[in-house]
């Protein structure tokens, strides 16, 4: 049987007669049809082939509708089943409904009257299969990675090494600007490991004295310090079998760096002022807005600990590297503070969502979320516009022509031409994240001479950046380097 595309319905009546009629009718209005004269041949019939309603005749010999109904709900529960009875029975119809039945037609019907009943029950089995869809969507995006929201290539990669990353007990450094969701990743890394029903401790390694982060971090004895009464436990105490966040690492002075090492190595540690040595199994998880490297090869960092925290790295693109990412974003904060503030439906303007788009975001995501927040917040309908966005986001970069220079020797003006004019087109394509259109309009430009354009000069649309903070080109060595086997990816986030 093929499936057309109006819907397959399953008529179940006793009576010859009345499965001709519907026959002719429903194929008539171009739908699939199978028949069964009775309860037990409809229910086999549902048993082997999926159908999208049922047309269920209530008064039949043998198993009659009402025991069908509930067979039938048994294999499918969404299953759209209408109920035919006569006029005079329209009590057990009634008792059809509460058991799930989705309408019912009286006999003798009239052939509209069929027709509206089954494309409402079509109509409505389209949409629970929707939500069903949706709501699987969301909960393998959301939930496989705790909420963070992203559809870039850029993102993707990140998604992809958490997933190839979080069943290892390595130690992971997460590197990335202020505000593009260091410590989400460290959760969903947490959260995608055998370790997610245990703690994750997050530990701010920023402000505290020397004594007091080693305290907090492993505890300490009695006497330990002026002011250390009673022996304490520590942060890798509650972390144990868990996941311990070291945010800030780059904070950590060189004294307790040692001792962060000797965790990681040897898997234990001694308590402030202690000398005995407590086991600990604690997967690391370290978090840096600052080029490590660096400060290791000023000697800031210890070098050892460098290449044990290094050992899979992850490297969050800042927004402005990932712009195709921010109308999603925007979207999903609007939803985030506009269910906080009890607003509903709410959406940016076109011209909000360019200026958005056209943004830097210095502050990368957690700027965008406040921006959105206080739009939200302020706005007075449903409706967001430029006026809600803050002036220093809305003033648009001014664009500034290069100075030349001519050598002495000349240059080739053509190829000067050439690479300026390919530059040009590059720039409009990132601040229009990647959409030619747009990158057309900032440009004035029509969009098919751009497009002309991009293909005489190979330009790539997603172009990515060589910069040292791009992605990092150590971190598929340093996958290779872990110990356990990673598993290839097997979530791919693209929507269908
Ligand atoms: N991809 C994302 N999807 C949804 N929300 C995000 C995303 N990235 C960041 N956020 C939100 O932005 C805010 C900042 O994220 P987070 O605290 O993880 O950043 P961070 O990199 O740790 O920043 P910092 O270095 O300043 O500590 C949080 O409210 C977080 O929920
Ligand atoms: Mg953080």
């Amino acid at each position: 049987m093929t499936t057309s595309r109006a819907g397959t319905i399953l008529v179940v009546d006793d009576e010859e007669i009345m499965r001709d009629i519907l026959e002719t009718l429903l194929k008539r209005e171009g739908y699939d049809v199978r028949l069964a004269s009775s309860g037990e041949e409809g229910l086999e019939l549902a048993r082997s082939t999926p159908f999208d309603a049922v047309i269920l005749d209530i008064m039949m010999p043998g198993l009659n509708g009402i025991e069908t109904l509930d067979e039938l709900k048994r294999i499918d529960e969404d299953l759209a089943v209408l109920i035919i009875t006569a006029y005079a029975s329209v009590e057990s119809a009634i008792a059809a409904m509460k058991n799930g039945a989705f309408d019912y037609i009286t006999k003798p019907f009239k052939n509209d009257e069929v027709l509206v009943v089954v494309r409402n029950a079509l109509e409505r089995r389209r949409l629970v299969n929707e939500n069903r869809s949706l709501r699987q969507n969301i909960q393998e995006r959301y939930h496989k990675f705790g909420n963070i929201i992203g559809r870039s290539q850029r993102m993707r990669h990140v998604f992809d090494l958490i997933i190839q990353a979080a069943p290892s007990r390595s130690t992971i450094l997460i590197q990335g600007e202020s505000g593009t969701g260091k410590e989400l990743v460290a959760r969903a890394i947490h959260a995608n490991s055998s370790r997610s029903e245990r703690s994750f401790v997050a530990v701010n390694s920023g402000n505290l004295t020397t004594e007091l982060l080693e305290s907090s971090l492993f505890g300490h004895i009695k006497g330990a310090f002026a002011g250390a009464l009673t022996p304490k436990k520590g942060l890798f105490d509650l972390a144990d079998k868990g996941s311990i966040f070291l945010d800030e690492i780059s904070n950590v002075p060189l004294e307790t760096q040692a001792k962060l090492l000797r965790v990681i190595q040897d898997r234990d540690f001694a308590r402030l002022g202690g000398l005995e040595s407590v086991r600990v199994d604690a997967r690391i998880i370290a978090a840096t807005n600052v080029d490590l490297r660096q400060m290791m090869e000023e000697g800031r960092f210890r070098e050892d600990l460098f290449y044990r925290l290094h050992v899979i790295s992850i490297q969050l693109p800042p927004l402005r590297d990932r712009k195709d990412d921010v109308p999603l974003l925007a979207q999903h904060f609007l939803a985030k503070y506009g269910e906080e503030n009890r607003k509903a439906d709410l959406e940016l303007t076109p011209d909000a969502l360019d200026l958005l788009t056209a943004y830097e975001w210095p502050g990368n995501v957690r700027e965008l979320e406040n921006v959105i927040e206080r739009a939200v917040v302020l706005t007075p309908g449903p409706s967001i516009g430029v006026e809600l966005i803050p002036d220093h986001v809305r003033k648009a970069p001014e664009f500034q022509a290069p100075q030349f220079v001519v050598p002495p020797e000349g240059i080739s003006f053509k190829e000067v031409i050439t690479d300026f004019e390919k530059r040009l087109i590059e720039s409009s394509l990132e601040a229009a994240g990647g959409v030619q259109k747009r990158a057309a309009e900032l440009l004035n430009i029509k969009p098919t001479t751009l497009n002309e354009m991009i293909k005489r000069y190979d330009i790539q649309p997603r172009r990515r950046r060589s910069t040292t903070n791009d992605a990092d080109p150590k971190a598929a060595d340093d996958l290779d380097r872990t110990g356990p086997p990673i598993a290839p990816a097997t979530v791919t986030l693209e929507d269908k």
